[in-house]
């Protein structure tokens, strides 16, 4: 939720900036600014809407300098308008402040400043500092910013720029992602390394409490956590700022569908060695003695845990709950002895996510984290860590990612299983196939787009699937509620004659994942049900299926594969299918309506 950048070194502002922010877009899309210390004065723009209408406020005015500061915003405290907007400015126009993150105690250090004579111009939690900051000013505002932070309860990533210091930029990270990247000329601080990367591989993650100042070109940094001096640990990443471009794609989603394949063959070679599953990563870890598993997440990770769960407790025989982690955080959990939480999330920013690993540490119980981006708040809050490789994801409702996710799961329920003795060398070995029957799936797009413009004036869907194929019904109706917008409930098919059944009718599209498993029969008389009260219905079903393409009308065939992998298969069509619903809607497909990519609130 919300981007900031901060850019020291010589350079056109607007371009780095603005380039910048495009990068951080997804994480928040409400507003935007940027402001440069330019002739002794802060050179402020910002605009509600998205960065194409900031672009235009700043026109080709030359933003030559040496310091910049740019915020891409999700609305929290205050409606998003051109006031709300970051970067905000202390009375006097001396100092300006980007944040993400959420101030707590705002209201009650509003007040103070308010009695004091600050004049606030907008409702938003983060006037709040750059006010703190003018009161504590005396000259430096590096030493401001470490008194101002003392005041704040909440979560914060900061950067800080004063008309004063034409050469200097300060930051402060707590709870909120910040990474600062140092390049030749350059030193750059963004909430993730896409920005980073337009400069430099050569990152350092900031720590929670970290407060840094670099100034000067060639820039000196001081980086001090609880007042003492931290040596700077340089990291070379292996991204690549091609990962953020949409090469030829019209969107970011349809291009990270199409790297599916690759991740998951990726995957596959990195982990299975003849027909063992490896996972170095987990040698401080009691595999042997591992008793119960909880897997935690949020969103599409979530969906990515249940399917764990089927998959571990088949292969591997270890009891598994899987639950969202907004609700684990604030559950009264009794942690059984031996256990091992396992938290997926695709940033590893995910704030619920992480105060859910937080309690389970505090408990005792070992974290395991699945992400895909290394240096992530989470990869360091964990005890172990897997990297899921699916390389940057940009589009807000999550792929790549999922599927990279998923492909881990079944890795490790692998790996567990050969650590207990249990013999999965023929389903390590039909793995291997996965990646090529998605490359299929996707070949099958204009198929799916066909279905797709046939069915994007309908209300509302419903997606039902039982077993492994429950997630995926659930992830199928999540993908198309968060980009089309249109009422989609994913259910277990077992529960239809509980409560959704009433809802089928002739206006309802009911889509029913029915491919070959050893529960194919119950689907088809969930099917038959449905049929009989009038739905529209869409099936998913596995190509030699003769019978129901005989019955009916819609019916999207997908290659055979061993039914155990159904989940990393059958979500692929359901991806295509919501993101060209999405299109036939005129809907922003990469930039949907009040979602953010990175949920870093609760
Ligand atoms: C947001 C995103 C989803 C994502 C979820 C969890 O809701 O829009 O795509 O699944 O957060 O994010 P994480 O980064 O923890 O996987």
């Amino acid at each position: 939720m919300c981007g900031i950048v901060g850019i020291l070194g010589p350079g056109d502002k607007s371009k780095e900036l603005i380039d910048g922010l495009s990068l951080l877009e997804y994480r928040g899309y409400d507003s935007a600014g940027i402001c440069v210390v330019k002739d002794d004065k802060l050179l402020l723009f910002k605009k509600k809407g998205k960065i194409k209408g900031l672009q235009k406020v700043v026109g080709r005015k030359d933003l030559s300098a040496v310091v910049g500061i740019g915020h891409t915003r999700w609305a929290t405290h205050g409606e998003p308008s051109d006031k709300n907007s970051h970067p905000h400015t202390d009375c006097t126009n001396t100092i300006a402040v980007v944040h993400n993150g959420i101030i707590e105690n705002y209201l009650e250090l509003k007040q103070g400043l308010i009695d004091k004579g600050h004049k606030f111009v907008s409702e938003t939690d983060t006037e709040v500092i750059a006010h703190l900051l003018e009161e504590h000013y005396k000259g430096d505002i590096y030493e401001a910013l470490k008194e101002t932070i003392k005041a704040l309860d909440g979560a914060y990533a900061l950067a800080v720029i004063s008309k004063d210091a034409p050469q200097r930029i300060v930051a402060a990270r707590k709870g909120s992602p910040l990474v600062m990247g140092i390049a030749e000329d350059k030193i750059i601080f963004a909430s993730d390394i896409t920005p980073i990367l337009m400069f430099t591989r050569k990152v350092v993650y900031l720590d929670d409490g970290d407060v840094v100042d670099v100034s000067g070109i060639p820039a000196s940094i001081r980086i001090e956590n609880g007042s003492q001096e931290k040596a700077i640990q340089v990291n070379q990443i292996d991204w690549d700022i091609s990962q953020a471009q949409r090469c030829g794609h019209p969107h970011f989603m349809l291009k990270e569908i199409h790297e599916q394949p690759g991740v998951i063959n990726k995957l596959c070679r990195l982990h299975i060695r003849g027909s063992d599953v490896v996972f170095p990563e987990l040698s401080h870890i009691d595999i042997a003695g591992l008793k119960k598993i909880y897997i935690i997440g949020c969103g599409t990770a979530y969906h990515a845990g249940l399917v764990g769960k089927y998959v571990i407790e088949r292969f591997a025989g270890i009891p598994v709950e899987a639950d969202v982690a907004s609700e684990w955080r604030y559950r009264d959990i009794v942690v059984e002895d031996d256990s091992l939480c396992i938290a997926i999330s695709q940033s590893g920013e995910t704030a619920d996510t992480l105060a859910a690993v937080e309690r389970f540490r505090n408990e005792g119980v070992k974290v395991l984290a699945v992400c895909n981006v290394v240096g992530s708040s989470l990869t360091r809050a964990a005890d172990a860590v897997i990297l899921t490789h699916a390389g940057i994801e940009i589009s807000v409702a999550s792929t790549k990612a999922y599927t990279a996710q998923l492909a881990i799961m079944y890795l490790l329920a692998f790996f567990l299983a050969q650590n207990r003795g249990r013999d999965v060398a023929s389903y390590i070995a039909d793995m291997l196939d996965v990646y090529s029957a998605v490359s299929q799936v996707i070949e099958q797009k204009n198929e799916l787009q066909h279905l797709a413009h046939h069915h994007h004036h309908f209300g509302s869907f419903l997606y039902l699937g039982r077993n492994l194929d429950y997630p995926t019904a659930l992830e199928g109706a999540l993908k198309l509620k968060e980009i089309s917008y249109i009422p989609a409930e994913g259910y277990p098919a077992g529960e239809m004659k509980h409560g959704p059944i009433a809802l089928i009718d002739e206006y309802r599209a009911v889509v029913c994942i029915a491919t070959d498993s050893f529960i194919y029969e119950k689907m088809h008389s969930n099917i038959e049900e449905i049929k009989a009260r009038k739905g529209k219905i869409i099936i998913l079903a596995t190509s030699g299926n003769t019978h129901i393409g005989e019955e009916f009308k819609e019916v999207v065939y997908l290659p055979k594969i061993n039914e155990a992998f159904s989940p990393i298969l059958n979500i692929i069509p359901l991806q295509l299918f919501a993101y060209y619903v999405a299109v036939a809607r005129g809907c922003d497909v990469d930039q949907p309506r009040n979602l953010a990519k990175s949920v870093t609130v609760e």
